[in-house]
């Protein structure tokens, strides 16, 4: 597979099948992830990696996150609920934030989007599934995945990650706007 072909392939994938995934290979992803580009070398990264025991606390929190945003929702609920039970391991991955620079922080956090994009390649290689979530019960906008993880006062919740081997579904095509139409040629 080319990197190209690697990119063009790449998909959100959020149903798992019940197979435990290997520590080698999560190992695999986290050094993929190493390699990104960054300001510096700061390395400004962080992962917390999120399995089993973890997991069911995972869960809790998340329940009474939904349950509180969600009161009139118990279906919205159980399903987002069960977006968590069902996956085998999640990733929680941070960016340093540099005091009183804002534009270093923010290159931080790029780089670490970087990061977050070669692990997902390197998912795809190993044959897993992986989706990178923010919203919902990603929790990366809600100050309890920060708490949850014991994250330092310094360090920005990026992503959460969802990883396991895939169920088989059909994907719907790959719609993107052509390149054309999003570029311009000065
Ligand atoms: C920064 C970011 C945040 C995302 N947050 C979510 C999310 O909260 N929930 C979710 O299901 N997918 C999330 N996604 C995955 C996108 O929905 C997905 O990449 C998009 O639908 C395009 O599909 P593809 O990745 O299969 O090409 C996120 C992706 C990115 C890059």
């Amino acid at each position: 597979m080319t990197v190209i072909e690697a990119l063009k392939n790449r998909r959100a994938i959020r149903n798992y099948t019940t197979q435990p995934v290997e520590k080698e290979k999560i190992e695999q992803i986290l050094q993929a992830a190493t390699y990104a580009p960054n300001d510096r070398m700061r390395e400004p990264w962080h992962f917390y990696v999120l399995q089993d025991d973890a997991m069911k606390r995972y869960e809790k929190m998340a329940s009474s996150y939904l349950q509180e945003r969600f009161p009139t929702k118990p279906h919205l609920v159980e399903s987002s609920l069960k977006v968590v039970q069902t996956t085998p391991v999640a990733i929680v991955v941070t960016a340093d934030m540099v005091e009183n620079d804002e534009d270093a922080t923010a290159d931080n956090i790029f780089a670490v989007c970087s990061a977050i994009m070669s692990m997902w390649l390197a998912a795809e290689e190993l044959g897993l599934g992986f989706v990178w979530r923010t919203r919902g019960v990603g929790l990366v906008h809600d100050a309890r995945m920060h708490t949850f993880i014991g994250a330092d006062q310094n360090q920005k919740v990026v992503g959460t990650i969802f990883i396991g081997y895939p169920e088989e579904q059909e994907l719907k095509d790959k719609k993107r706007t052509s390149f054309e139409e999003k570029t311009t040629w000065l």
